[in-house]
């Protein structure tokens, strides 16, 4: 007989209360894979976390056989089962303070919410973004387009137009990226910080002579094209705070070391660390520093994957000239399952003034995998086990990448489709709520901007596969997120210990 892969997960608060809510309609997709189906009348919603009482707790569970963000009040001190697995918390022991998660406003995201009926899409960017939902606190938004774009286009695609008087924003970022960033900083109750990426600088300005495929910057370092880019960046800032929207920071390039291949499918500029750092240091901080919409901005470096770790922020953060213009590092996840988080670690250890944040992520993406894939929970462990891997090693938070994709996992113009929190199928007026939806949920949800790392150590494993971090929330309360990967075919229970021990089922 199979066995079920039973996975939780909780968030565990000094609280109780209960509350009537929506529940997930489950729809099986195949053998163990569930989707949350909402349509234009109904979709769940996230239970409150209720009042807060002092030695009190609050569970919430998600499994692979359909519970999903399952909200019950924590037992008080039950007895310990003779095969119970210890989460010992210590809060004397701190590591880095949680800065937010997130997901992106990619063209994409914005043409499925733009797909469907208006009270449709509100719900779904007010279940990301608002406390009532996941609580999501940054937003992640292209600079003109990229692979999840319907076409290639920049701000200013007039040839040699070095004072960038043609510059514009286009109409999607009118019709599918405004709107719904505006909406989503609604949701948010101000407290969404968003930063910005650029692909590629328009084509006129590469030496391959267009947005997509790899190449560098024409013309020296920070010579006309590299001051004109920067310009280009400040151009960005001013146009969106005209439309109501205003920048907490910016990477300086999207996925850089994609720019060396010359075939590589869509829109990218190479960039080594060494040039990155003299572009930043001698033409993008000082431009950026100087103009009064761009001066505050939190820059961020890498924007890549974990295998340029420690050595690119060594070659930046050497270099004082240009480490002064710098606030944190930016990582993908897309080589994690290559890489060890401990070069987190050994990073932060060489750079303990500069954040570490994960930037970009989601699943599919391997060639015969690029499609959404419906309810998968493997998918959804492979989120959880990343968040926890990072948050462990000194990341200050984590962002999923499309906020919403369409049934084939796009649109995206070169055909590189994958999946999403939520999949939208607007012929039936319908969508779906992957199981990494409400991941996303466990760690965003609790984990509120401002809690600390805490030390968490499993004791009386018993075999078990199970991966868990702590924290301290801002007000003083405790919160722990626990992956149980084990098949069993009954759960295991967990105690949590500080002085005293709760258990739970
Ligand atoms: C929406 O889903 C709910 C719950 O499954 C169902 O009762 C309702 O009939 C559906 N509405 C439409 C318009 O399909
Ligand atoms: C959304 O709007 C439609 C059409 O105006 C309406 O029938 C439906 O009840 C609304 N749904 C919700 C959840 O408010
Ligand atoms: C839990 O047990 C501890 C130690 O036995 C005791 O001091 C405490 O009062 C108990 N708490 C509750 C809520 O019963
Ligand atoms: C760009 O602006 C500079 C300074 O305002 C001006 O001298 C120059 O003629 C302009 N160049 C073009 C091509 O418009
Ligand atoms: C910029 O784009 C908007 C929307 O497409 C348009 O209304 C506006 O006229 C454009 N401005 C310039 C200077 O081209
Ligand atoms: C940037 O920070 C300075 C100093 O705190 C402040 O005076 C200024 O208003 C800020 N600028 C923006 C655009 O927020
Ligand atoms: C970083 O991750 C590794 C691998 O999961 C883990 O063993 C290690 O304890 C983590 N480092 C820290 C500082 O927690
Ligand atoms: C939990 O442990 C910490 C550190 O050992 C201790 O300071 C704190 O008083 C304990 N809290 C409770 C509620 O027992």
């Amino acid at each position: 007989m199979r066995r079920l892969l039973s996975a939780f997960f909780f968030s565990f608060f000094v609280s109780l209360s209960s509350a009537d809510v929506n529940p997930c309609i489950l729809r099986e997709i195949q053998e163990n894979a569930y989707v949350c189906e909402c349509n234009i009348t109904y979709c769940d919603d996230v239970a409150p976390l209720g009042t807060v009482g002092k030695n009190q707790g609050v569970l919430f569970y998600t499994s692979q056989s359909g519970s999903r963000l399952q909200r019950s009040d924590f037992p008080p001190n039950s007895t310990a089962a003779p095969n119970s697995v210890q989460f010992i918390i210590d809060a004397s022991i701190t590591y880095q303070t949680i800065f937010g998660f997130g997901a992106a406003f990619t063209d994409a995201a914005g043409i499925n919410l733009d797909s469907l009926p208006t009270n449709m899409s509100d719900f779904i960017i007010n279940q990301y973004f608002s406390t009532d939902g996941l609580g999501y606190t940054v937003g992640r938004v292209p600079m003109a387009s990229c692979d999840f774009s319907t076409h290639e286009y920049s701000y200013d695609d007039v040839a040699n137009d070095f004072n960038l008087t043609n510059f514009n924003l286009t109409a999607e970022d009118f019709r599918y990226k405004i709107p719904y960033i505006l909406k989503a900083k609604t949701a948010a109750g101000g407290s969404l910080r968003l930063f910005s990426t650029p692909w590629s600088p328009p084509g006129w300005m590469k030496s391959n002579g267009r947005m997509k495929g790899g190449g560098v910057m024409k013309g020296d370092m920070n010579g006309q094209y590299y001051q004109t880019w920067a310009k280009y960046f400040v151009r960005f800032f001013e146009e969106y705070h005209k439309a109501g929207i205003d920048f907490w920071g910016t990477t300086i390039q999207n996925e850089p070391t994609s720019g060396l291949d010359p075939f590589w499918k869509w829109q990218t500029m190479y960039l080594s660390a060494a040039m990155e750092r003299d572009f930043l240091k001698g033409t993008l901080g000082p431009t950026l520093r100087g103009s009064p919409f761009a001066q505050n901005l939190s820059i961020m470096i890498v924007d890549d994957q974990r295998n340029n770790l420690p050595a690119w922020p060594d070659t930046i953060l050497l270099d004082p000239d240009a480490a002064k213009y710098v606030s944190g590092i930016a990582l993908h996840w897309y080589e994690d399952i290559e890489t060890s988080p401990s070069l987190l670690t050994q990073t932060h250890q060489n750079h303990p003034d500069y954040f570490i944040f994960g930037t970009e992520a989601c699943t599919g993406y391997l060639p015969l995998q690029g499609h959404p894939e419906l309810g998968s929970w493997p998918r959804a462990e492979q989120y959880a086990n990343d968040l926890i891997q990072d948050l462990l090693n000194w990341s200050t938070g984590w962002m999923d990448w499309n906020l919403v994709l369409d049934m084939q996992g796009g649109p995206n113009w070169v055909g590189n489709f994958v999946d999403a929190a939520i999949i939208v199928d607007s012929s039936r007026n319908i969508y779906y709520k992957n199981p990494m939806w409400h991941v996303m949920g466990h760690f965003a949800k609790f984990i509120r901007p401002g809690s600390v790392r805490i030390s968490g150590e499993f004791q009386n494993l018993h075999d078990a596969n199970v991966e868990g971090v702590a924290f301290k929330a801002p007000d003083g309360s405790r919160v722990a997120v626990i992956l149980n990967k084990d098949a069993v075919s009954q759960p295991r229970s967990l105690n949590f210990a500080n002085h005293s021990q709760n258990q739970i089922k």
